[in-house]
């Protein structure tokens, strides 16, 4: 039977089992010059540990805004976390003073930018800069200096990097884009993080090395034992990749179910909308039009009453226009801010 939740209901969490993070009813707003940006407006998620979760939604939903509040990196002004909880093995996050969280950010939890070559530091070698996170997080790993320069060895040649103990001495600018991302990742996992946060690590790579970026993430967290928040624009690559799928749309989550389960019973207009957008090989010369969903995602100043995607989705009741849907659980695992699926 369809229930409906109201946000950071804690039945929605019960359902869907142990989790290693926990968000509830999340709000992180940005206090502009133009005006009040609710850039996340009551975020309910959670992940399962071992898990991939697949974050998916158009330009400005906030899919970044959330993976820098999980690490409480956001920008502070114009930026704040005005409300919520963010539970991490059973932390809460937010109540951390900075020196605790020092010690979960790059050793529990890493993060991986879409820009490698806006993280990596220009002036020291990619062997020296995995060894000074070793050294911050892992001294009962490699005491010495020496100890954990052979360990950023290991750790490039653990992602694939052709003879490591060369390479380690390069700087940055030595490598290609594709080189670049796989150091990002020797770095984000040399602490062997529960948790990594990739906000699109692929897109500015082609997609041969973006196939090879994807199978290598995998297989550190099948053998690290890492879940995976991968924020990515590309429906295909979550399909291949991730267990679980979040749809954010206007700062909510629309939608979260298990990979298969979204990808065959897609119950949001705006997923369903989403993944027609996907070109497809081929159909181009079956003389078939590319799909795009009508019109535009809102701006803040622009926000329509209700639900914000009701000015597009081709469903639309009047209810939409006047009430902003809760949480909707109309299967086991499978939550929903669509009227369409409220109870009968
Ligand atoms: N520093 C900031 N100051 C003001 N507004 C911001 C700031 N950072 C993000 N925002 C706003 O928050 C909203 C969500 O942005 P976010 O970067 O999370 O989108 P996104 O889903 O990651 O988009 P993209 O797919 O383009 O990366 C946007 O409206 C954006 O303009
Ligand atoms: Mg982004």
């Amino acid at each position: 039977m369809t229930r409906a939740y109201t946000p950071g209901d804690q039945a929605v969490l019960e359902q869907q089992g142990a989790s290693l993070l926990e968000i509830r009813d999340l709000h992180t707003h940005f206090f502009t010059p133009e005006g009040l940006v609710k850039a996340l407006d009551g975020v309910d998620l959670s992940l399962k540990s071992g898990s991939t979760l697949g974050i998916v939604g158009e330009s400005g939903c906030g899919k970044t805004v959330l993976a820098l509040s999980i690490l409480r990196l956001i920008p502070d002004p114009p930026g704040r976390i005005v409300q919520g909880r963010i539970s991490f093995l059973g932390r809460d996050l937010l109540a951390l003073d900075e020196v605790e969280l020092r010690a979960i950010r790059g050793n529990k939890i890493s993060m991986i930018f879409q820009e490698p070559m806006t993280s990596l530091n220009p002036v020291f070698t990619i062997g020296s800069q995995i060894a000074e996170v070793i050294l911050l997080h892992q001294r009962q790993r490699a005491g010495t200096r020496k100890e954990a320069l052979a360990a950023s060895v290991d750790m490039l040649a653990m992602v694939g990097i052709p003879d490591p103990e060369k390479r380690a001495g390069d700087y940055p600018h030595q490598l290609s884009g594709g080189m670049c991302q796989r150091v990002m990742i020797a770095m984000a996992m040399a602490c062997r993080p529960r948790l990594l946060i990739a906000d699109e690590p692929t897109t500015a790579l082609d997609v041969t090395t973006q196939a090879q970026i994807l199978c290598l993430m995998n297989d550190l967290k099948e053998e690290i034992g890492t879940s995976i928040i991968l924020v990515t624009h590309d429906l295909g690559i979550v399909a291949q990749v991730c267990q679980e799928v979040a749809v954010m749309y206007t700062g909510h989550v629309v939608e979260h179910a298990a990979a298969g389960e979204i990808f065959s019973h897609p119950l949001h207009p705006y997923t369903r909308g989403l993944m027609r957008s996907v070109p497809t090989l081929g159909a181009r010369f079956r003389g078939e039009a590319l799909y795009a969903i009508p019109g535009t995602v809102p701006t803040f100043k622009e926000m329509p009453k209700g639900c914000t995607f009701n000015t597009r989705c081709p469903e639309v009741m009047d209810i939409c226009r006047s009430e902003y849907p809760p949480i909707f659980c109309p299967d086991r695992d499978h939550t929903v801010r669509c009227w369409r699926h409220r109870s009968a």
